[in-house]
């Protein structure tokens, strides 16, 4: 029997799992699901926002489906022991490199976009970041003192060969099954770590994917053709970074960072991390605001990607967009539904 390990986290993370929790009853009966305190909710009990028993039920586990994480409750906790740290040690215990991150636009909601609806109807980009390397966790990193006085503030952004063809076939493979087109973001006109980016994946390309359409593009370009014309995009592979960035900037022209799933993707066989793209949002935690589709669509990757259950993946992504088109909105989409009334309304389209 598969387990799934829910890390419900902080903020709204533990409302939006409950939700996760129905579906998965109704859905996947068998699924073992688990869960533990994890970011700050662990903190406050353990001093630490990932013990080591988390981490070893997480790598024991078939999948992990996290809540969120943070708020400002924690943050005058030491740099390490704050709760984004317990996620950034998480993702590196579980190496799972390849964060896939769509942004797609739900046919119902293209008129909740900041840009103009005929720009993003029928959106469909695929991000993968890569997720345990480069500037996010780079040697030598610190704020020292200097003579003068001042401080020196420094990161250290790195990418070895390996790193980057990992993530780069993770990319190429997913646009076998899409429209065929991999953009390849990075800086490479400024950036010893984007040169070599760049010349890797054109020599993995041309070794191993031929058939596949590559670009290169500057982040910065890249950042400027999402809210130009977003829909020349189908997927990007781009490092941690600039991931994080343009991800979020793409997220939020679907008109509902509230909506989006993420998966986290190690070597085949090892478990994956899931997780809601929006934040812990503390100003509406345990209000029943919270919009629990993100969290819903997490697990429907988590079916897709690590539990191998696809017919229920599909049916559960054709459940959320069924609810959605019956009117289902929480207050984040302009309607008044609670937190539980969406999964209500999930579990009566499944
Ligand atoms: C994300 C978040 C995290 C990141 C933070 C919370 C550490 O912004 O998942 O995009 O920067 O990776
Ligand atoms: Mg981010």
């Amino acid at each position: 029997m598969a387990t799934l390990l829910l890390l419900p986290g902080d903020g709204i993370g533990p409302e939006v799992c409950a939700e996760v929790r129905r579906v998965a009853a109704a859905l996947t009966p068998d699924l073992k699901v688990e869960e533990a305190l994890y970011g700050g909710a662990s903190y406050d009990t353990h001093s630490t926002p990932l013990t080591d028993e988390v981490r070893d039920q997480a790598l024991a586990s078939d999948a992990v489906l996290m809540g969120a994480v943070g708020g400002p409750k924690w943050a005058d906790a030491p740099r390490h022991l704050r709760p984004e740290a317990g996620l950034l040690n998480l993702r590196k215990a579980m190496d799972v490199f390849a964060n896939l991150r769509p942004a797609y636009c739900f046919e119902a909601l293209a008129g909740a976009s900041s840009l103009k609806p005929e720009l993003v109807s029928g959106l469909d980009i695929m991000f993968v970041r890569e997720l345990v390397g480069g500037v996010y966790f780079g040697q030598p990193r610190g704020i020292e003192d200097l003579a003068d006085g001042q401080k020196k503030g420094f990161d250290t952004q790195v990418y070895t060969t390996s790193e980057i063809e990992r993530v780069g076939r993770v990319a190429f493979e997913l646009a076998r099954g899409r429209t065929n087109k991999v953009h390849s973001a990075e800086k490479s006109n400024v950036m010893e770590s984007g040169l070599l980016w760049k010349q890797v994946i054109t020599e993995l390309h041309a070794r191993e994917y031929p058939d596949v359409q590559l670009e290169h593009i500057l982040a910065d370009n890249c950042a400027m053709q999402l809210v130009r014309a977003p829909k020349q995009f189908d997927v990007i592979v781009t490092d941690n970074l600039f991931g994080d960035i343009l991800s979020d900037a793409a997220a939020m022209l679907t008109g509902s960072l509230g909506m989006l799933p993420s998966a986290a993707l190690g070597a085949p066989g090892k478990p994956g991390l899931y997780e809601p793209i929006h934040g812990s949002a503390p100003d509406i935690a345990g209000k029943g605001l919270a919009n629990p589709l993100a969290a819903i669509l997490s697990f429907e990757m988590a079916l897709r990607w690590s539990l191998k259950q696809t017919q229920a993946a599909d049916a559960l992504l054709a459940a959320v967009k069924a609810a959605l088109d019956n009117g289902a909105r929480t207050r984040d989409l302009g309607g008044s539904l609670t937190t539980a009334q969406m999964g209500d309304a999930v579990l009566a389209a499944l």
